[in-house]
């Protein structure tokens, strides 16, 4: 953006009708400078404080977003305005981010070898991204579920992507599915399920979404135990119209891995023997199945696994390891 124009915004910020006074330094002399020297133009610090507004997202018009920080009132001309009152928090929290830009930009980046850019600086938008606070998407969500369960979730996603999709403030892809992980992490199968349909609501051409589902529907079934109902599950949850490859080899394999490094052994083999039975002949899940086997005690059905794993590929390091990790032992 042309220089002229930003301090054109700025000027209509300071409000067109009653012009300042000193139009090339208003408000000055500018009394509580601790981060810009004493002498500093307005073109600097002006485009300084226009940087704060856009990097929180503040509205840019009448002055409104400079009251976030200033002391003030839309009452009243800016003119009249305290800008050097330290009273506001977010003035003093505000005043120690520009020193930390500051550092980042003049001492660490400045000192980066090789440096690609020299002009891509770390401005307070870098982390803000429009936001007065700046957190993931699924930090604000976790919050979200903590203080009202998935209902919450349900209406707080929509409000906010009605508000900010395609805004570059959140990462809308896959914060859901990141929310379903966390909630199957502690036990929540039910609501994790519920994020993850979310998902697939907003997001149904996405292969990942449909695959986290379908994982997370069969993950459930296999630590409740319910091994009899699991191929007439995979079944139904596969029989739905899904995106071309939404649903591959490693979706089940992925539940295998998640029970098995969560020691949850008997759920692995479950998982690894219905995969099994639905890619029948891969070298790939006959090997997982036999280092579960192997795990669990079995070697001699881990053996038997592995050779036939080798059968169809005989240079699969996972399956020549195991056969030499039994001789090993032996
Ligand atoms: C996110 C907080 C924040 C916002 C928003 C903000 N400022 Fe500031 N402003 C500061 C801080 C911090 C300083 C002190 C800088 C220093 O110590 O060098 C400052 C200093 C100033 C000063 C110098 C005051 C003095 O006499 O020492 C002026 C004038 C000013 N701002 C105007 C504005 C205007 C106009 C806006 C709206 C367009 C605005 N500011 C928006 C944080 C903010
Ligand atoms: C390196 C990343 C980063 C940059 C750059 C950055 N901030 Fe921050 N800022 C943060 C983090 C992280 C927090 C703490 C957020 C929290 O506590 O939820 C924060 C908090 C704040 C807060 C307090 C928010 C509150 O109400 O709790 C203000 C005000 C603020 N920043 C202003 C700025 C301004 C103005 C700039 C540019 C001069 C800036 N920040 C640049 C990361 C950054």
């Amino acid at each position: 953006m042309p220089r002229a124009f930003q301090l054109g915004c700025l000027f209509l910020i300071v409000g067109c009708q009653a012009a300042p006074e000193n139009a090339e330094q208003p408000f000055a002399p500018y009394t509580n400078l601790q981060v810009f020297p004493q002498d500093v133009g307005w073109s600097e610090l002006g485009e300084a404080m226009l940087n704060n507004l856009r990097g929180l997202g503040l509205r840019q018009t009448a002055g409104e977003g400079c009251l976030h920080c200033h002391v003030g009132s839309l009452q009243t001309s800016m003119e009249t305005w305290d800008f050097a009152s330290d009273v506001k928090q977010t003035k003093r929290q505000a005043r120690l981010m520009m020193r930390m830009v500051r550092s980042i930009n003049e001492t660490y980046l400045a000192n980066l070898e090789g440096r690609d850019s020299l002009e891509t600086a770390v401005t307070c938008y870098t982390c803000h991204k429009g936001q007065i606070n700046p957190r993931s998407l699924l930090a604000v969500l976790d919050r979200d579920f903590s203080a009202g369960g998935i209902e919450r979730i349900e209406q707080e996603y929509r409000r906010l992507r009605a508000e900010y999709y395609g805004r570059g403030v959140y990462d809308f892809g896959g914060a859901l599915t990141d929310l379903g992980v966390t909630l199957a992490d502690r036990g929540n199968y039910d609501d994790a399920i519920s994020a993850v349909e979310l998902s697939v609501e907003f997001e149904s051409e996405s292969r990942d979404a449909h695959r986290w589902l379908v994982r997370m529907v069969m993950e459930q079934a296999v630590v409740e135990g319910r091994v009899g109902e699991l191929r007439s599950l995979w079944d139904s949850l596969t029989a739905v119209e899904r995106p071309e490859g939404a649903i591959v080899w490693f979706t089940l394999r992925s539940v295998g891995v998640r029970m098995r490094r969560t020691g949850q052994l008997e759920a692995a083999e479950w998982a690894f023997a219905l995969n099994a039975q639905i890619y029948q002949n891969d070298h790939r899940i006959i090997t997982d199945l036999a280092q579960t086997q192997l795990l669990r005690g079995d070697t001699a059905s881990a053996v038997a696994l592995a050779r036939r794993a080798l059968d169809i590929d005989p240079d699969y390091d996972n399956a020549v390891e195991l056969l030499a990790e039994v001789d090993a032992e032996r």
